[in-house]
């Protein structure tokens, strides 16, 4: 199919992907990635908020000893600190051995529901999946993809709109992204919970502890007096991450792809689409999403 980041898009199990190489890194984790039960696997579809909730997830899993002047995150991407599985191939990263003894891991994919290795669905493991409104997710990527050097062909913002409602995007159509999750998270709750960017932005202590308790690391009452929870927040917070220099500088190696740093953090709101969407393509976004996500008690509050 004609793609608008690269000239064509490629599907595999019923979901696009940019490049082949991208289809071969997703096989080769069905066939080689062995969880344990206590892993965490982070998912979300590409600019809904990947890089804040593998800070969060990160800063939850890592807390023993939490020290705002010494924390990885200060020195480290948050890419790098948490690795993106289908990229393993390509960076020839072996996943390492499933030794139960170890301290739980923390993957992150793009990966929609029904490509997921057969492991990851036999496993106890536990699955974080985090969606953001469309119509951010729209602007945001376009946006990034303005800077991608990576990406061969330049759509208008207008052409690229039209790919997207059709479903022709990287790990579309989103609907489906969104749905596979989702009637997961209905079958097995205890294995799958769904957060949504638009809900840890208005609740983050809400949230974040939820989130904590689902992987099974809950915040005792002795962290939560003594602020940790508020720490995290403020630690993983837009204007925090943003302005470190390791994130703020310098490229990264995603695979066979090389990424400008910044270029994670733009604005980090809800409801920039107002700013880009004509109203007419927001309503016809939204009817998407209503038409697509009709049956399950999935909506987004993306107004601010
Ligand atoms: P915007 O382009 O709307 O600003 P991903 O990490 O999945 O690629 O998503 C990128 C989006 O998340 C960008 O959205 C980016 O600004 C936003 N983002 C990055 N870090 C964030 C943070 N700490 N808090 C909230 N949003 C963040």
């Amino acid at each position: 199919e004609k793609g608008w980041v690269t000239e064509h898009l490629y599907q595999y199990q019923g979901c696009w992907y940019r490049t082949p190489s991208a289809i071969q890194g997703v096989i080769w984790m069905q066939e080689h990635f062995k969880p344990r039960p206590a892993d965490v696997l982070l998912v979300t579809p590409p600019k809904s908020g990947t890089t804040w909730f593998k800070s969060l997830l990160f800063a939850i899993m890592n807390r023993t000893q939490f020290d705002t002047s010494t924390h990885p995150l200060l020195t480290t991407s948050p890419h790098e600190l948490v690795p993106f599985m289908e990229m393993f191939l390509h960076m020839n990263i072996p996943f390492p051995d499933p030794d139960p003894l170890s301290p739980p891991r923390l993957f992150h994919t793009h990966t929609p529901f029904t490509s997921l290795p057969q492991s990851v669905i036999d496993s106890q493991c536990r699955i974080v999946y985090v969606s953001r409104n469309p119509k951010d997710v729209f602007v945001s990527f376009y946006c990034f993809l303005q800077g991608d050097n990576n990406s061969a062909i330049r759509l208008s913002f207008e052409e690229a709109f039209e790919q997207y409602c059709k479903g022709f995007s990287p790990y579309g159509p989103f609907w489906d992204h969104i749905l596979g999750y989702w009637k997961a998270s209905s079958k097995w709750p205890e294995r799958v919970l769904l957060l949504k960017y638009e809900d840890m932005k208005r609740d983050s202590s809400f949230h974040l502890k939820r989130t904590a308790e689902f992987i099974g690391q809950p915040f005792s009452s002795e962290e939560e007096k003594q602020g940790l929870v508020h720490e995290i927040i403020k630690l993983c917070s837009f204007e925090s991450l943003s302005n470190m220099k390791v994130n703020k500088t310098g490229t990264l190696r995603v695979g066979y792809l090389t990424v400008d740093k910044n270029s994670f953090f733009r604005k980090g709101e809800v409801g920039d689409w107002k700013n880009h969407l004509t109203a007419e393509m927001a309503e016809r976004l939204d009817r998407i999403v209503e038409r697509n996500l009709d049956g399950c008690d999935f909506s987004f509050d993306d107004s601010k």
